[in-house]
């Protein structure tokens, strides 16, 4: 048998592999563990601290712990890390049974970044003509410092960042692999830096050059022509680089007025409008030394970044280029044009390679989501142009290219201007897919073909729309952090991608934005929605305000992480005293009179008034309100907070008797008689266990009545399923899930979607574009049903926060014969899989549990056989359940119809 080792020692929410230039003092540590014996228990462990000098470990420290817990343990040395200091940490430990400890882990490393204001000692530096035509798209501007290295190198750091995105190169060699760095962030409360080992980039004679665009910084931001310059005019450079040599000296190499400026063949770099590089304005050899043109010109130096918006690397993974997909199809279109379809609705750019082109000739690649007519479907953009062109230096070899300080959301691009004579168009293009580098973290697939394309279109929405930040869609004059989107989709998120990092720094946007608001969270978060702009006035809104509770607790779920909690508690409380209650009747509920956007984007709506959902929009935010005041109960328990538990205990029973009172027959019946307002009123405890059955039975008929198809807007729709389930009609729940008439989950799959659609019909069956205004077709909104299908039907739940302890109960309904899900939790992977077998005896089946149970943790599995459940709780190891069983529902369930 092969011994137990400890593996995956990592630091915080960083992912494996060295984790540079954080912010923390003391990092937590954790790690899983391989080749564990079954009910495996930790029950000791061991960390072993070396500081790395001059690449020497040494200073020895170890500390030995009898605790079970391997998942975020204190940092254990007595003093915090300080600036640039580098760790490596190997952990061991010892089971329960054990006598020995496991063998020392594979080293992992942490380095801290610049932890003060004091280290950084470079200048802020800006192109001279930076701040021109503030109105006014602007090119890219290069950056440049020839610098001499004398001494032999021990290791060298690139601690950098921009007001705009940036690319650094040395001697003409692309620093690090991250896209459009330093990423995005309410940039006035916190400006994200990023450190680079380059070691490797370095010789004697030396040239750092960066480039650097507008994009979120000061590029247009926004909807109906947005705004300009949110953060500021100009866009400007801080780096400082850091070579330490044999001796241990340090040379530092910081920007400063000695640095020159060069307009780059970048000449338009836009989130929106896209990029357009003209390869004869290149400038050679700028970034290695050497003679240079005249076009350079020194910088100018701007005041220092104030103290109060600190520098830091945060705690998000950097966006990087994760895929490349070549086009399934060349199509020529009615109109003649050559589009390219991917196959796929993706986020990020296209990129050409070798292809030869005459002199100053421009090449065109516009993007879109969706053909419409057979042509390019670009009304849905808005104002925004999505199209990158590329004007030819005209090399007899070939030229390649592709778009550094842009992306889109797109399937089809078409190409205009192909060179004539140029290589096969298909072979010499390909689409780089970029996100934030997330860890896959969850699966899940079944019997049915659809439902499991539905789970990847989910998957390609999130992928799509974690960017930086968590956005609403990726294609159009939005691509915004809009909370509310985010506050319901959070728990699929967390399940799907280790997110927490991206998530994190997210909040923390969110809570600046809301200090500045006056306590009201923003809608849209890094705020680019300002009073002189629609959606400018803010006033208090349900559900997306509700993200300041709702996006921790889904963090703290998945990571049961307090620090989480901890960081947000302010802004939840902040929060809730904003909400206007009503003066009189139910004072304990919003203000009746106010809008709300409620159960946006109902089916039922007009396509051009979202808001206008067949269920009471002060309901929908009453019940939010009832779930938010549970939540923040919960947070002050976890975090000690006695007091403030028991008034928010209070205050979430009085909202609850408000709530029977105004909306709730006292036999169980809503005032919203619909599809939503029931699913919430059960989810989030709204009824008594009589008016839960009743409420249950009326939800099931209101779907009945409507064939299945699903009635719900973006408030109803995490929830429909499981208030289904909750109350004792899990195969109606299934028919919805498998229903394919449109407004459904599976129409979109049935249209060849490959992402979730913003609008359950954002493509007519007819093939047509929805004609409201908002029609993107890449919206994880409606993809929160993915937890249902990993929770339900392949019955994997958690059943303490972070994963300790889990369970397996699967709903085996409907036509369904096996489904699976994975987690890879802190303590391992964790896995439910059932399928349904032949049994001996006539009209019985089997159903086999299979379930895998991470070292350290536990599970309840709960065996639905024919004479009823049995729950069986097993430790960690691989284990098989079987059992005789038989449906309990029939199946198909029928609709009812005008006679019943
Ligand atoms: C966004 C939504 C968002 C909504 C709120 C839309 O334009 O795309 O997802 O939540 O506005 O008004």
């Amino acid at each position: 048998m092969t011994a137990l080792t400890v593996t995956d020692v990592r630091f915080e929410q960083y992912g494996l592999g060295p984790a540079l230039g954080v912010d923390e003092t003391r990092p937590r540590i954790s790690w899983r563990f391989a080749n564990a014996p079954p009910n495996f228990r930790q029950e000791e462990y061991e960390i072993q601290l070396t500081r790395l000098a001059n690449g020497v470990e040494i200073d020895l420290y170890s500390s030995r712990i009898t605790s079970p817990e391997s998942h975020l343990v204190p940092w254990p040395l007595p003093a915090p890390i300080s600036s640039r200091q580098r760790y490596a940490a190997r952990v061991r430990a010892r089971g329960k049974d054990d006598t020995v400890f496991t063998p020392w882990s594979e080293p992992s490393f942490i380095e801290a970044g610049l932890l003060s204001r004091s280290d950084w000692s470079c200048d802020l530096i800006s192109a001279p003509w930076a701040g021109d035509d503030p109105d006014k798209a602007k090119p890219e501007d290069l950056f440049r410092k020839e610098f001499v290295i004398r001494g032999s190198i021990l290791h060298a750091r690139l601690y950098i960042t921009s007001h705009g995105v940036y690319e650094a190169e040395i001697n003409g060699q692309r620093v690090g692999d991250f896209f459009l760095a330093p990423g995005w962030a309410s940039y006035d409360g916190r400006l994200p830096y990023q450190t680079y080992d380059v070691t490797q980039h370095l010789s004697q004679t030396n040239t750092l050059g960066v480039r650097v665009a507008e994009g979120w910084f000061s590029g247009r931001l926004g909807f109906e022509g947005g705004s300009r310059n949110i953060w500021g005019r100009r866009t400007a450079l801080l780096a400082q680089l850091e070579v330490t040599l044999a001796d241990g000296s340090l040379v530092t190499i910081a920007t400063d007025g000695s640095w020159t400026a060069a307009q780059g063949p970048i000449r338009l770099a836009e989130i929106y409008d896209g990029e357009k590089y003209d390869a004869t304005a290149e400038v050679p050899g700028w970034s290695v030394a050497g003679p240079q043109s005249a076009c350079w010109t020194p910088v100018e130096v701007l005041p220092p970044i104030p103290e109060q918006v600190p520098l830091l690397r945060g705690a998000a993974e950097p966006v990087r280029r994760v895929q490349v997909l070549k086009p399934v199809e060349t199509i020529t279109t009615p109109a003649g044009k050559t589009i390219l379809d991917f196959g796929q609705n993706l986020v990020g750019y296209v990129r050409i390679k070798n292809v030869a082109g005459p002199r100053e000739h421009v090449l065109l690649l516009s993007h879109a989501e969706v053909l419409e007519d057979g042509e390019l479907g670009v009304r849905p953009l808005r104002v925004c142009k999505a199209r990158d062109e590329y004007t030819f230096r005209g090399d007899l070899g070939g030229e390649s290219y592709e778009p550094r300080l842009t992306f889109h959301g797109f399937r089809y691009v078409q190409v205009d201007n192909w060179p004539a004579g140029a290589a096969d168009l298909s072979d010499s293009v390909e689409a780089v897919v970029c996100h934030t580098d997330m860890e896959e973290r969850g699966s899940f697939s079944c019997s049915d073909e659809k439902l499991n394309k539905l789970f990847a279109n989910i998957r390609w929405s999130m992928r799509g729309n974690f960017l930086s930040v968590p956005t609403d869609c990726p294609q159009r004059d939005e691509r915004l952090g809009w909370t509310g989107d985010l506050a319901l989709f959070a728990p699929t998120a967390v399940l799907l991608y280790g997110c927490s990092g991206i998530l994190r720094d997210w909040l923390q946007n969110v809570w600046f934005d809301q200090k500045k608001l006056n306590g009201v969270p923003p809608m849209v978060s890094p705020n680019v929605l300002y009073d002189n702009k629609p959606w400018g006035r803010v006033f208090p809104l349900a559900i997306w305000h509700d993200v300041t509770i709702l996006g921790p607790w889904a963090l703290w779920e998945e990571t049961r992480d307090h620090t989480i909690l901890a960081a947000q508690y302010d802004s939840m409380v902040t929060w809730l005293n904003c909400i206007p209650k009503n003066k009189e009747g139910p004072t304990r509920l919003w203000d009746l009179s106010k809008p709300q956007l409620g159960d946006w984007l109902d089916p039922n709506a007009p396509p051009s008034e979202p808001h206008k959902a067949l269920t009471d929009g002060v309901l929908v935010a009453n019940a939010f309100l009832t779930h938010s005041l549970d939540l923040i109960a919960r947070v002050a328990t976890i975090l000690g907070k006695g007091d403030d538990a028991a008034k928010y205990h209070a205050m979430a029973k009085d909202a609850r008797a408000d709530f029977a009172a105004e909306y709730i027959a006292p036999n169980g019946r809503l005032v919203s008689d619909t599809q939503t307002a029931y699913s919430l009123a059960i989810c989030f405890h709204l009824l008594s266990p009589p008016q839960l059955r009743r409420a249950g039975s009326r939800l099931a008929e209101i779907v009945r009545r409507n064939s299945f198809r699903v009635a719900t807007g973006f408030a109803g729709t995490p929830f429909v399923c499981e208030a289904l389930c909750l109350s004792g009609h899990s195969d109606v729940a299934y028919a919805m899930l498998l229903n394919e008439k449109c407004p459904s989950w599976l129409y979109p799959v049935t249209m060849d979607a490959t992402t979730v659609w913003e609008r359950w019909d954002s493509m007519l069956p007819d093939g047509r574009i929805n004609p409201g205004e908002m029609t993107s077709f890449n919206h994880y909104a409606y993809g929160a049903v993915a937890k249902f299908m990993v929770e339900r039907l392949a019955g994997l739940r958690r059943l303490e926060p972070g994963w300790k302890r889990t369970r397996v109960q699967p709903e085996v309904e409907g036509p369904f014969t096996w489904a699976r899900a994975e987690h890879l939790t802190p303590y391992g992977m964790v896995s439910s899989s059932w399928v349904l077998a032949k049994h001996a005896e006539a009209g019985m089946n089997e159903l086999r549990i299979e379930v895998v149970v991470p070292p350290t943790t536990e599970m309840e599995v709960v065996i639905p056989g024919v004479d009823g459940c049995r729950t069986e709780t097993v430790g960690s190891g691989k284990w098989l359940f079987a059992t005789a069983y038989v449906r309990r529902k029939g199946w198909p369930v029928k609709p009812i119809g005008f006679f019943g």
